[in-house]
């Protein structure tokens, strides 16, 4: 099996809230508040510099917390950022994630698919880079390491795990938070292209490549997957149960590109909207993920409300740049990185961008 996959090492803290957050209280639903204690065993596959394992322990303060990676540089830069944490981390190889399984959840983000190459505009089958049959013997091999109910999270992967051999096996956890399984370039399991990544403003979005078909839920929303019989798909509620009747329009996207641009364009794009009803004597924050359509409109997803002070409404409509400072002038060797970077990736987008408006 030809085990190395995503070459880059990019990471940062709390890249994936709605996936750790739905992790969280799945297991807190079967486990109890507790989450298992030190019993509950995790795994990031592809833990890069350790900054995804500060974030598990933010959301898992007792568990036993796993990490490997293929990268040497990285797992050193790990085992320093990890010096006051119990995780134990590895190099990654079949043997070894055998030799600390079984686990209750594995987390495989941003790490099975060859990005930003994938990008490239020459490449219309993936196989010579990435083949299908590779990605299915990783899935295949983190699957047969998991507890009996375990789950698998997967972000970022250039194929589809529901079109693996295992699949039939899991049922797909969902929940208000997770709305997308994420950007990068997606092919069949013939390695065929079925979506070209694109930059809309400073976000990423799916653009179909030919006559693809547009499966929403299947293709673009599930990533992760529970252990079990494999039936129906396992819900995950957040917030309030019992909301104002009337479904408000968003007043804000606050994190996302701008969904009718996309939605006319039939690019495959989600955004999250906010509102702020009155809710008998409190004021409520209202969220829910928004998504394109192949009917080419925007859809709502199931909203999720938190109560709130009455001050957080200007705090959310504010931008997050607009009260700091002006930017200091970059330096030149900063204004020389900058320069290297815009190349990579002029190279590697396609050229029709579009400059979101919003
Ligand atoms: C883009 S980083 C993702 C880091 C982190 N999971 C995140 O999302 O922030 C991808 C990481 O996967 C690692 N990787 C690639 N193939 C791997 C494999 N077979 N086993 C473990 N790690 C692998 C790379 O070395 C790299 O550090």
């Amino acid at each position: 099996m030809s085990w190395n996959v995503q070459v880059a090492t990019w990471t940062s803290n709390n890249r994936y809230p709605g996936i750790f957050r739905t992790v969280q209280n799945r297991v807190a639903s079967k486990l109890g508040q507790g989450l298992g204690g030190a019993r509950l065993k995790l795994l990031s596959f592809g833990c890069s510099d350790g900054s995804e394992v500060s974030t598990l322990r933010s959301y898992f303060p007792e568990a036993a917390i796993y990490a490997c990676d293929i990268n040497a540089g990285a797992l050193h830069s790990a085992a320093e950022l990890l010096f006051m944490d119990e995780a134990v981390v590895f190099l990654s190889s079949p043997e070894n994630i055998a030799e600390h399984g079984p686990f209750d959840v594995i987390f495989a983000l941003s790490v099975l698919c060859r990005f930003p190459e994938s990008m490239s505009p020459t490449i219309t089958n993936l196989q010579h880079l990435y083949r299908f049959e590779n990605f299915e013997s990783t899935i295949e091999l983190l699957a047969g390491n998991l507890k009996q109910h375990g789950m698998l999270c997967l972000y970022n992967t250039n194929y589809n795990f529901l079109q693996t051999s295992v699949a039939s096996r899991f049922s797909v956890v969902r929940s208000p938070l997770v709305a997308s399984n994420g950007f990068v370039d997606r092919f069949d399991s013939s390695g065929h292209r079925v979506t070209w990544c694109e930059k809309v403003g400073p976000y990423y979005v799916h653009r179909l490549h030919g006559n693809q078909e547009f499966e929403p839920v299947a293709d673009f929303k599930s990533c992760i997957f529970e252990a079990g019989s494999g039936e129906a798909d396992i819900w995950v509620p957040f917030g309030e149960t019992s909301l104002p009747s009337e479904a408000a329009p968003p007043e804000l996207m606050r994190f996302g590109p701008d969904l009718p641009y996309c939605a006319s364009r039939n690019l495959v794009a989600t955004a999250l909207g906010y509102w702020f009803p009155e809710f008998g004597n409190d004021r409520l924050i209202v969220r829910a993920w928004h998504s394109t359509t192949p009917e080419g409109t925007v859809e709502q997803g199931v909203p999720w409300a938190v109560r709130s002070g009455s001050d957080v409404k200007a705090t959310l409509a504010t931008h997050p740049g607009s009260r700091l400072p002006p930017a200091p002038l970059p330096t030149r060797s900063e204004r020389a990185v900058g320069a290297i970077r815009s190349v990579k990736q002029y190279i590697y987008t396609r050229p029709t961008r579009h400059i979101c408006s919003l």
